[in-house]
């Protein structure tokens, strides 16, 4: 076992984890994060997603114990503690960006790493940004509208100025 010390959803953690254990499986199994998704054993989905130090990774590629130190958001602190949704999450309600919604947690997460880099991305710099991330449902229309339209609420949010 190994000890490991990280920030997850603004909280302080700390636990005994075995070495091999992944990071998603520690968010999901040892915190109770279920928000979190295993998509798939290939590390092709993209629906495990979160962000490392604010930067997006798909959760089942890192180790728990690579995240020593580190701050980890997951879909579960998005919103705030009044239940307003965070843009993002408005965006795909919005924009019907889900269907079953199995894959809607990473998408969210890689869409606020996308937007935190590039503000005012075009529809083929969102495709590309999301490129990582598999939707068995939505043929991705919906998917790619309400993250241009994320872009504008935040945008909006920030000047102060309607969408
Ligand atoms: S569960 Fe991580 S990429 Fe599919
Ligand atoms: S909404 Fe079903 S996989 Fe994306």
């Amino acid at each position: 076992m190994t000890r490991i010390n990280l920030r997850v959803d603004q909280e302080n953690v700390s636990d005994d984890v075995e070495p091999r254990m992944l990071l998603v499986q520690y968010l999901r199994e040892k915190l109770g994060k279920t928000g979190t998704v295993i998509g798939c054993d290939t590390s092709n989905c993209g629906a495990c997603t979160v962000l490392l130090d604010g930067r997006s990774v798909k959760s089942c590629n890192v180790l728990a114990v690579q995240a020593d130190g580190a701050v980890v958001d997951t879909i579960e602190r998005l919103a705030d503690d009044d239940g307003t949704l965070h843009p993002v999450q408005e965006a795909f309600r919005e924009c019907h960006g889900l269907q079953c919604g199995y894959c809607t947690p990473g998408m969210i997460m890689q869409t606020v790493d996308l937007l935190n880099e590039n503000p005012d991305p075009t529809e083929e710099e969102v495709r590309l940004g999301l490129e990582g991330n598999l939707c068995r449902c939505t043929g991705y229309h919906n998917i790619v509208k309400s993250v241009l339209h994320a872009a504008q609420l935040k945008k909006s949010q920030e000047t102060g100025v309607g969408a």
